[in-house]
């Protein structure tokens, strides 16, 4: 099964892209993580990628399409894949067709659906591991214990582009460029529509019957 996962930055991409990824046994591949592992190993690919991040813009396609499409490519994702902010622009989505071909489409474009003002709430309280990648929340999902990673035991720490100015220039960029992909995967007849707004397991809830065992 081949799922993307659509929505505003902070609707909870992430989040429910890990529970699906254990869920359905399915490699999870997310853009932003993969951006900010090259940023921790100090790679070309990372330092410019931070560039553009840290402003709220998006990476240009040159460094991030072939990036995708050839992680695409390797065994682990012959099955099927959970793609987390990819494509984000419609020259992605034509690409991501093209290689996929007719026959091969996507099977799923899952749309969380959240609010904006909801959205820069749950931004300004998230803290990421930067060592496993969870993701909490400091009200909504808290560690057991404070600042502390439940799965690894690291440090958690907050997103540079989590400030609220970053925010609302993603939010921006989000429904300038990426909201347009609901239409296109709507016209391919993969489209489903998730109230991001409810607890993370009544999402994980809606979206797991929609798209069954
Ligand atoms: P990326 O890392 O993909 O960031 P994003 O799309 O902005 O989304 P986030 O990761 O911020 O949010 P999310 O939807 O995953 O939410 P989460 O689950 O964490 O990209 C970062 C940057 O990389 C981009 O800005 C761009 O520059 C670049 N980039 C990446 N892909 C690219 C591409 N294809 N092309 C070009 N550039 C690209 O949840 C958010 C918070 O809410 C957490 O605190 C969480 O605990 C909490 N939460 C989750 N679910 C719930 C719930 N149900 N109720 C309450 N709180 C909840
Ligand atoms: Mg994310």
């Amino acid at each position: 099964m081949k799922i993307i996962m659509l929505g505003a930055p902070g609707a909870g991409k992430g989040t429910q892209a890990k529970l699906l990824a254990d869920h359905y046994g399915l490699p999870h591949i997310s853009t932003g993580d993969i951006f900010r592992y090259n940023l921790k190993m100090g790679t070309e690919l990372g330092k410019k990628a931070k560039t553009y991040m840290d402003a709220g813009a998006l990476v240009p396609d040159e460094l991030t399409v072939d990036l995708v499409l050839d992680r695409l490519a390797k065994e682990d994702c012959q099955s099927g894949y959970i793609l987390d902010g990819f494509p984000r622009t419609m020259n992605q989505a034509r690409k991501l067709s093209e290689a996929l071909g007719k026959d091969g489409e996507i099977d799923f474009a899952v749309n969380i659906e959240v609010p904006d003002d909801a959205i820069i709430e749950r931004m300004a309280g998230r803290r990421v591991c930067p060592s496993c990648g969870a993701s909490y929340h400091i009200v909504n999902i808290p560690p057991k214990k404070e600042g502390i990673c439940d799965r690894c035991g690291a440090a958690l720490i907050q997103r540079d582009d989590d400030r609220e100015e970053t925010v609302k220039k993603r939010l921006t960029v989000y429904h300038d460029q990426t909201q347009p992909l609901i239409d296109y995967y709507k016209g391919l007849g993969r489209e489903i529509d998730i109230d991001g707004t409810r607890t993370m397991e009544q999402v994980f809830a809606q979206i797991t019957e929609k798209l069954g065992d």
